[in-house]
Parts: structure tokens; C-alpha cells; sequence
């Protein structure tokens, strides 16, 4: 209930807390992130912090490291043995602040190489992965001042971002894009746009984008997707090419219509009939999700054109109603 959440949420500020004291006293930690290109002001305003490399570092942080919160919070694990012991442990830690910047889980990475790279707090009573977003409290007043939000794969991307001022950016913290965020988004932004990493997973990651989209699409709303180079994710790509060249690329990316229409036609050769009712029947499953009235007919037009059925004959074989005559 309200009251188990309040003292979880004492909890992981108390955590919060001690992992950006431990970073001071981590030369590693702290050269890591210098590496990272990140400056001290960048790691604060995220709360940014180091878990040490000890079995039960917490038990300094804690008055009782027994306590039965530590566990419900995602803090610690308890062995079949009935032994104890931290579950970040020499890790750069990243708080996951809820909208009011309550701490309510954490990503820790790793800092050389090794598996796995990012831990991530268990889901708790705090926690539910597919509602909550990296960076949101951070990337309010941006996202108001431009009336767009970026979304990322990685903690690293929204924080590399706002290194270098680019302010509006929050990340699906390794999960899949769910409709929950897309709606969650859509209400604070009247631009979305996707820009996931330029590999393979990113491309995996944008259609899940695209998918999670269409239900809560809007006519006065813009969804689209910035593709990067294959090399690059957002942090790599910032670094390398500066804001402006990030900004200009947001910018032209590419509208959801595009992407659908585009993502639908995969593998289907539109030079023959077969191929193009391929193509509608892979738009079946998708066009009629769209919730946006209006841009559902434009797609529905432009489908047609390239199934070359009139936009009529398209709506029945999606099983829509036909679109309302001249
Ligand atoms: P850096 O290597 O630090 O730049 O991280 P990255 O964000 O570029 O990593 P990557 O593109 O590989 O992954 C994107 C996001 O997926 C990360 O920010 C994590 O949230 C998540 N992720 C990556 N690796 C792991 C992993 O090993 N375990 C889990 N649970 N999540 C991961
Ligand atoms: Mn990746
Ligand atoms: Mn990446
Ligand atoms: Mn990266
Ligand atoms: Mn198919």
C-alpha cells in the first residue's frame, strides 16, 4: 500500500544518496565518467553515483542492513544460504526517478568490460518497467520549451545528450517502447520522436516504437524516427557531430506514415500482384490501430496508391469502413 511505497521510496533515496557520495571517493568511478565526456555538473543533475565493490557496502548506508526493505527495494539478494549481499556492486550508478524525482529503481553499468554491462533494479512495488521512463523529471522544461520529446535506447544517450544541451530526451531503459509510454509521452509533447541506435537492435527497437504509436496517435500529434548511422547511438553521435547536426537530423526524421508504409513493403515485390496484396495484407494487422482519424485516411490513401487499389477497394481488405465519398 501507500505506506509500504513511502518507506521504499526512503529507502532508495537513502541508496541514491550514499552511491553519489561514494562516486567522490572513487578516483575510477569518477575518471570513467570524465571519459564518458561527462562533467561533474551533467553527473549531478543526475544523481549520478558509484556502488563500491564490496559484498555489503550497503550496510554503511543503512542504520539495519537486515531490514526487510532493502530486499523489497531491489537493494540487496538473499542467497538460499540466508546470506545477504549488495546487488550493485562496482557499478556507475543511475537513478530512475518516478515524475515527481522520487528514486524508484536503478541502472548500473559496469566499468570495463564485462557481463552484464547495465543491471537494473528487479521490478517492486516501485518499479513496473514498461511505465517508467529514464531522465523524465530532467527533461521536463525541455521537452515544454520544444514541444518534443526524444526517445533513446540508453541512460547513457539521455545524459550525453544533455551534456551537450540538448535537454528533451528520456530513455525505455532497455525495455521495449510500451502504448503506456507512448501516451504518457503524447500528453506532455506535441512531437515524438524515436531515435533508437543505428544497429540492428535499434532498428528492432524502432518498430516496437512504431507499434506501441499506433494506438495513441493523434491528428495534432507528430510521431517519427531518426535513423543513425549504423555505428552510432545517440551518445556516440552527439559527441562526434555536435548538437546542431543531432537537432538538424530530429528535425528531418522520419514521419511514422513513412516508416509504416515503408516497414509494411519489406519483402514484398510491389512490381507484381502478389507481391501488393502482400503488402495490404501485412497492413492489416497495423492501419486499423492507428487512432488518429484523419491520418489514418491519408495512410489508407497512400497504401492504396502503392497497392494500386483505390482507396476504397484499401479500406475493405483492412476491414475499415470505406472512407466518406467526395
Ligand atoms: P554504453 O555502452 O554505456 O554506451 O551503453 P548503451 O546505452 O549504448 O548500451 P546498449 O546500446 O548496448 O543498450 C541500450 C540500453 O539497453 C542500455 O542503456 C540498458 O538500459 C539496456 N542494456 C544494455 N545492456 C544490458 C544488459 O546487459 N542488461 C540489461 N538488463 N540491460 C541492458
Ligand atoms: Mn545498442
Ligand atoms: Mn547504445
Ligand atoms: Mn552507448
Ligand atoms: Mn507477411
Amino acid at each position: 500500500g501507500r505506506e509500504q511505497q513511502r518507506s521504499l521510496i526512503d529507502v532508495m533515496s537513502t541508496a541514491a544518496r550514499f552511491y553519489r557520495e561514494q562516486l567522490k571517493s572513487s578516483p575510477r568511478a569518477v575518471d570513467y565518467l570524465k571519459r564518458r565526456g561527462l562533467t561533474g555538473e551533467i553527473a549531478a543533475r543526475f544523481g549520478i553515483g558509484y556502488a563500491p565493490d564490496g559484498w555489503q557496502s550497503l550496510d554503511k548506508a543503512f542504520p539495519k542492513y537486515d531490514d526487510g526493505g532493502l530486499a523489497e527495494a531491489g537493494l540487496v539478494i538473499d542467497n538460499e544460504a540466508g546470506r545477504r549481499y549488495d546487488r550493485f556492486r562496482d557499478r556507475i550508478m543511475f537513478p530512475i526517478q518516478d515524475a515527481r524525482g522520487n528514486v524508484i529503481a536503478f541502472g548500473g553499468r559496469i566499468l570495463d568490460a564485462g557481463e552484464p554491462k547495465y543491471l537494473n533494479s528487479p521490478e517492486t512495488p516501485l518499479f513496473e518497467k514498461g511505465r517508467e521512463l529514464y531522465g523524465l523529471p530532467q527533461a521536463r522544461v525541455g521537452i515544454r520549451e520544444t514541444g518534443t520529446v526524444i526517445v533513446v535506447e540508453g541512460y547513457m544517450d539521455v545524459v550525453a545528450l544533455a551534456q551537450y544541451g540538448v535537454n528533451n530526451a528520456v530513455a525505455t531503459l532497455g525495455t521495449a517502447t510500451t502504448p503506456t509510454h507512448v501516451q504518457k509521452l503524447l500528453r506532455q509533447a506535441d512531437r515524438l520522436v524515436f531515435c533508437f541506435d543505428g544497429d540492428k537492435a535499434g532498428r528492432k527497437a524502432a518498430r516496437r516504437g512504431l507499434e506501441a504509436s499506433l494506438p495513441h496517435l493523434a491528428d495534432d500529434k507528430t510521431v517519427c524516427f531518426l535513423f543513425l548511422p549504423a555505428e552510432h547511438d545517440p551518445d556516440s553521435f552527439v559527441r562526434e557531430r555536435g548538437a546542431e547536426a543531432f537537432q538538424l537530423a530530429a528535425r528531418d526524421a522520419t514521419p511514422l506514415g513513412r516508416f509504416l508504409l515503408d516497414t509494411l513493403a519489406e519483402g514484398c515485390d510491389l512490381q507484381t500482384a502478389e507481391g501488393r496484396a502482400h503488402l495490404v495484407h501485412n497492413a492489416k494487422e497495423f492501419v486499423p490501430k492507428i487512432a488518429a482519424q484523419v491520418l489514418r485516411l491519408q495512410i489508407v490513401r497512400d497504401l492504396a496508391a502503392v497497392a494500386q487499389l483505390s482507396p476504397e477497394e484499401t479500406s475493405s481488405a483492412l476491414g475499415l469502413a470505406p472512407p466518406p465519398r467526395p
